[in-house]
């Protein structure tokens, strides 16, 4: 349904090129959830814009690839088509609600208003379905609510009205950009349940974007993981959480408290901060802050293959070798190896 190809998204600045996006791929099925991870300013966020097809041009440019959608490239079409995509076939529940929102009209209007430019059905009929969205991601009092403005409603309930919007034209693709960072763990753990009854009612796709490998371990099929504005890492939700093959991602896991795991384990954190994406290091994008690093990958920039069936990685170790170093640097952490 949606497939992306060899993306690039650079963006000119006074100080040079920035790589944001750096030629990543991947494909979406219907009903099916993507996981999209990595740190902050690692492309997540401008990969989800160039989908909508709403990063500001200038500075932005696409000097290579193509994202199809059911067969058209929306890197190709109108702006007016856009518009009837955005919303109706693929829509997007952004990082920051607030910014979203408009503080000027109520829940209820922004909602409506959306259902009317991309579906063709009267006012009352518009309400009722705002009412009914509004039902379904758990607004108490939807009726009395929908008149409410966003000042009005906690950061919680923005967030699901966010949400109300988005699935309000039903759409075939949702992206959601760090929905539940602004929310406590219980809220979001109930935006994640809500977020997965409705893919199940209506069948959407999902792409969920997060820095939070426990967000995405609890609801994507597969993951991306991205690092500099590239694909490092792809497979399913259990490749990559049990059996990493990018030190990137076992380093993302090893960084973070667990607890599946038995006894005391130490964390490590990841040394170092992502490369600038105007001036890469030479060799591995990686390689200052790799603790499997060796000497030939300050030298050769490795390519996204598969390493196992439907599972690959960005990094020139053969899979004995990462997992050598995955077993050793286990054992001085004190995690139990798997069986
Ligand atoms: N309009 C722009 N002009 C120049 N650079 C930009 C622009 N938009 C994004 N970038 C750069 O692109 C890179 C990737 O940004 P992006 O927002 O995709 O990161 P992210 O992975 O979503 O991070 P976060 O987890 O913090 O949201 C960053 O270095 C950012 O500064
Ligand atoms: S290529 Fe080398 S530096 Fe890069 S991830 Fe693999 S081991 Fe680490
Ligand atoms: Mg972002």
């Amino acid at each position: 349904m949606l497939e992306v190809n060899n993306l690039k998204t650079h963006f000119k600045t006074p100080d040079g090129v920035v790589k944001a996006v750096d030629g990543v791929s991947f494909s979406l099925e219907p009903g099916e959830t993507l996981g999209i991870v990595g740190e902050s300013g690692s492309g997540k966020s401008v990969t989800a814009l160039s989908i909508m097809q709403l990063n500001p041009k200038p500075p932005c440019e696409y000097p290579e690839g193509e994202i199809l959608f059911e067969g058209q490239n929306l890197l190709k079409v109108s702006e007016s088509r856009m518009q009837k995509i955005r919303g109706n076939d693929i829509a997007m529940i952004f990082q920051d609600p607030m910014t979203s929102l408009n503080p000027v009209f109520t829940i209820g209007n922004q909602i409506m208003e959306a259902i009317r430019i991309h579906q063709k059905v009267s006012k009352s009929e518009a309400r009722q379905r705002t009412v009914q969205v509004l039902r379904d991601v758990g607004i108490p009092n939807p009726e009395q609510r929908a008149r409410d403005y966003p000042h009005q409603f906690s950061g919680g309930m923005r967030q699901r009205a966010m949400i109300a919007m988005a699935l309000s034209c039903n759409p075939k693709v949702l992206i959601a950009d760090e929905p539940t960072t602004a929310l406590d763990v219980t809220i979001q753990a109930q935006i994640l349940e809500l977020m997965v009854g409705l893919q199940e009612k209506y069948g959407t796709a999902i792409i969920m974007i997060t820095h939070d490998l426990g967000v995405v371990a609890q609801i994507a099929d597969n993951i991306m993981v991205m690092y500099a504005g590239r694909a490092v890492e792809k497979g399913t939700t259990d490749q990559i959480f049990y059996d990493p093959l990018m030190p990137y991602s076992w380093s993302l896991l090893r960084s973070l408290p667990r607890l599946d795991t038995a006894g005391e384990v130490r964390l490590l954190p990841i040394k170092g901060s992502p490369p600038s994406l105007i001036f890469l290091p030479k060799g591995c994008n990686f390689s200052p802050r790799c603790p499997f690093v060796k000497d030939k990958c300050y030298e050769v920039d490795p390519i996204l293959e598969e390493k196992r069936p439907g599972h690959s990685a960005a990094c020139i170790l053969s899979v004995e070798e990462i997992q050598a170093n995955k077993s050793r640097m286990d054992e001085e952490l004190g995690v139990e190896r798997q069986a």
